[in-house]
C-alpha cells in the first residue's frame, strides 16, 4: 500500500483525514510537532514527530517512507492570535511550508494537497465566493495562507510540484464513531466553545458582534462537516494521481448561518441552553464568508453527505461527550 505524508496528522482535520485515508486503502503516515495536535488522535498509521521548519527530520522522513503525495494540514489556525501574533503565522506557516515544499521537491514528491481556507478572500460585500474572486485577506492567517498558494504555484512552474488547493470554509462536526474530534486547547471556535458552555467547561459563549451588517447582525459562515471535508481531500488525492495536474476547489456547502442560528441549533440538537452574551467584535473578522462555487462538485465529484447544521452539531456533540474529549 502507498503511503501519505500528512503533516498535522494529530491534529483536527489532519486526524479525520488519516482515517479517511486508511479506509481507501492508503498508509497516512502523521508528521505533527504536537504543538497543537495530539498523539492519541494518531490512530491510522505510523507517527514520526517532526517540525515544519527543521529539514533533516522532513529529509529522513521523506526517505523513510517515500510518500506518493503529501496532504499538508500543519498551521495555526486562528484568526484572533494571528492578529496580534503575525509573526507566529508567517513563520510556522509560510516559512514552515516553504520548508516542506522544498523538501518534498528534493524526495520527488511532487503531488500536494494543501489546506488553504476563504480566509484568504477576505471581506467581498455581496459577492459570490468562487474560486476566481480576488484574494484579499484582512487578517494574517489568510495571509499566510495565500503565500504557501503563491509558492505552490511557483513551484509547480519550476519544480512541477502538482497542487490540489482546498480553500475550506468553516469546519465542523466530529467522526461519527467518535474515534476522533475537535481538540483544541485553548478552543476558540464556535461550535466547541458552544458545547463547552453547555457543559460547563466555561462560563458562557460570548457573540463577537451583533451590529455587523446582516439579518441578525451576527457573522455568517458556510459550515461543512469535517468528514465530507477530508472525503474530498481522497478525491484530491486520486486527481493528482490520475495527472490531472493544479487545481483550486472551494470547499464549503454554499449556505451561510449566523452565530445566533448555530446557537440556536445547538440548543435544539441538544435540549440544552448555551448561557451566552453578546461581546464586541473579534479583530480580523469578515462579515460573512460563504462559497459559491459548485467546481468541487462538478469536477472532483464532491457530494457532501453529512454537512447539515444539525448533523454536525449532532456529531460534535457525541465527540464531545465521549470519553476521549475530556482525556
Ligand atoms: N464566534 C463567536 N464566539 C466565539 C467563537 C466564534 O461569536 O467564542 C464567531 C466568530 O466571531 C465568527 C464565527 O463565530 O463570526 C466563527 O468563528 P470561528 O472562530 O469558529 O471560525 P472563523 O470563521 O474565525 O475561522 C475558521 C477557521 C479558519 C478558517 C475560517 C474561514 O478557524 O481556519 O474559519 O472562515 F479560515
Amino acid at each position: 500500500m502507498a503511503h501519505v505524508l500528512v503533516t498535522g496528522g494529530a491534529g483536527y482535520i489532519g486526524s479525520h483525514a488519516c482515517k479517511a485515508l486508511k479506509a481507501a486503502g492508503y498508509i497516512p503516515v502523521t508528521y505533527d510537532n504536537l504543538s497543537t495536535g495530539w498523539q492519541d488522535a494518531v490512530k491510522f498509521g505510523p507517527f514520526e514527530r517532526g517540525d515544519l521548519l527543521d529539514r533533516g527530520r522532513l529529509d529522513e522522513v521523506l526517505a523513510k517512507y517515500q510518500p506518493i503525495a503529501v496532504m499538508h494540514f500543519a498551521a495555526l489556525s486562528q484568526v484572533g492570535e494571528s492578529m496580534a501574533h503575525p509573526d507566529l503565522y508567517w513563520r510556522n506557516n509560510a516559512a514552515g511550508s516553504l520548508c516542506l515544499i522544498e523538501a518534498a521537491v528534493a524526495a520527488g514528491c511532487l503531488n500536494i494537497v494543501f489546506s488553504s481556507t476563504c480566509a484568504t478572500y477576505g471581506d467581498h460585500d455581496n459577492v459570490v465566493l468562487d474560486e476566481s474572486t480576488p484574494q484579499q485577506p484582512i487578517n494574517a492567517y489568510g495571509a499566510s495562507k495565500r503565500a504557501i498558494e503563491d509558492m505552490l504555484r511557483d513551484f509547480g512552474v519550476a519544480h512541477g510540484i502538482n497542487a490540489v488547493i482546498f480553500r475550506y470554509f468553516n469546519v465542523a462536526g466530529a467522526d461519527p464513531d467518535a474515534e476522533v474530534g475537535e481538540f483544541h486547547r485553548p478552543e476558540t471556535h464556535l461550535v466547541p466553545v458552544i458545547l463547552d458552555a453547555i457543559e460547563g467547561k466555561r462560563p458562557a459563549l460570548t457573540i463577537f458582534g451583533t451590529d455587523y451588517d446582516t439579518p441578525d447582525g451576527t457573522c455568517i459562515r458556510d459550515y461543512v462537516h469535517v468528514c465530507d471535508l477530508v472525503d474530498a481531500h481522497v478525491l484530491g488525492l486520486e486527481w493528482l494521481l490520475e495527472g490531472k495536474g493544479s487545481r483550486v476547489f472551494n470547499l464549503g456547502t454554499g449556505h451561510g448561518f449566523s452565530v445566533r442560528e448555530v446557537m440556536n441549533e445547538a440548543q435544539r440538537v441538544t435540549q440544552r441552553e448555551v448561557p451566552h452574551s453578546e461581546g464586541l467584535r473579534r479583530a480580523g473578522d469578515c462579515t460573512k464568508l460563504v462559497s459559491g462555487s459548485t467546481r468541487a462538485e462538478a469536477e472532483l465529484g464532491w457530494r457532501p453527505q453529512r454537512s447539515t447544521l444539525s448533523r454536525m452539531i449532532a456529531d460534535a456533540w457525541r465527540w464531545h461527550q465521549s470519553g476521549h474529549y475530556d482525556a
